[in-house]
């Protein structure tokens, strides 16, 4: 047999890359990952006055018939997860980061409370967020810096919870970012100048916390 075969380098080739291939789609996520973190969610759960989720969230279902969750029509992935006004009382597990293909995250006007967990917006795999309404909770703790990674943000709502720290400055990162509202929280410090350099913002607000000097 002749030695560098231009067939069998071919071949080598194509069963390398099918190899790669089968790699990383078992590395990639599928819809299995997002109702795990679906169904980690609903185990924080401590108050759920009508028993939605408890009726609702059942692993029978398919999670995109699941209520407050949208899946996307292409790729079939949770696309938004919109809780808000449900009466529920919990926290937020890490494996919500897990939501790939999530662009919507809207729990205003429950009563989550904690911090928010470092994964939440770790290493870029919320990179399709573009709205984030977590207003009118108990959330506490500082923002993870992390949540400014993430480009494709547009809207950041965080009023009426119980954040403290300082407003950081990498938020100016979030060049897409239209509305951000921190008011009535515990934020101090100053209001970081770079704001002024965030193009996009048409709403912000920043009442009702500790912040000094102007704008
Ligand atoms: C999702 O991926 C896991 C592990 O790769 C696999 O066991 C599971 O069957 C997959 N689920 C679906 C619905 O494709
Ligand atoms: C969950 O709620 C949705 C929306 O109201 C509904 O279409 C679906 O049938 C419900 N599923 C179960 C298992 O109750
Ligand atoms: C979430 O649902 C509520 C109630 O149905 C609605 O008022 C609100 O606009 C939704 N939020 C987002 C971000 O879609
Ligand atoms: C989901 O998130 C958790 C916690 O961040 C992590 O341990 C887990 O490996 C992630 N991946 C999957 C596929 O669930
Ligand atoms: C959301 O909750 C806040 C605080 O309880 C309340 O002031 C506000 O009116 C609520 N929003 C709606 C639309 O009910
Ligand atoms: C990001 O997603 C990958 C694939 O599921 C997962 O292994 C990893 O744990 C996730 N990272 C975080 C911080 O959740
Ligand atoms: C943002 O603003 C700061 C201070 O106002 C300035 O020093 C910096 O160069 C600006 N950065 C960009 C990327 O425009």
């Amino acid at each position: 047999m002749a030695k560098n075969n231009p067939l069998i380098v071919i071949i080598t080739a194509f069963v390398v890359l099918g190899l790669m291939f089968s790699l990383v789609k078992a590395a990639a996520t599928n819809i299995t990952t997002d109702q795990h973190a679906l169904l980690a969610l609903k185990d924080r759960i401590k108050y759920d006055p009508t028993n939605l989720l408890a009726k609702n969230w059942s692993t029978s279902s398919s999670i995109c018939t699941w209520i407050g969750v949208t899946c996307g029509v292409r790729h079939h992935r949770v696309t938004v997860l919109n809780i808000s006004y449900f009466g529920l009382a919990g926290t937020l597990p890490p494996q919500l980061g897990n939501l790939s293909f999530l662009q919507v995250l809207a729990i205003g006007n429950n009563s989550f409370s904690g911090s928010l967990p470092d994964e939440l917006f770790f290493l870029g795999n919320l990179s399709s967020l573009r709205v984030v309404d977590l207003s009118y909770n108990q959330l506490s703790g500082t923002i993870p810096s992390s949540i400014f990674q993430i480009s494709s943000l547009e809207k950041l709502d965080l009023t009426s919870n119980m954040f403290h720290g300082q407003i950081p400055s990498t938020i100016s990162k979030c060049q897409r970012l239209q509305m951000l509202s921190l008011c009535i929280n515990n934020f101090i410090g100053y209001i970081p100048k770079e704001i002024g350099n965030m193009t996009m913002l048409k709403e912000l607000y920043l009442g009702n916390n500790k912040l000094q000097g102007m704008m």
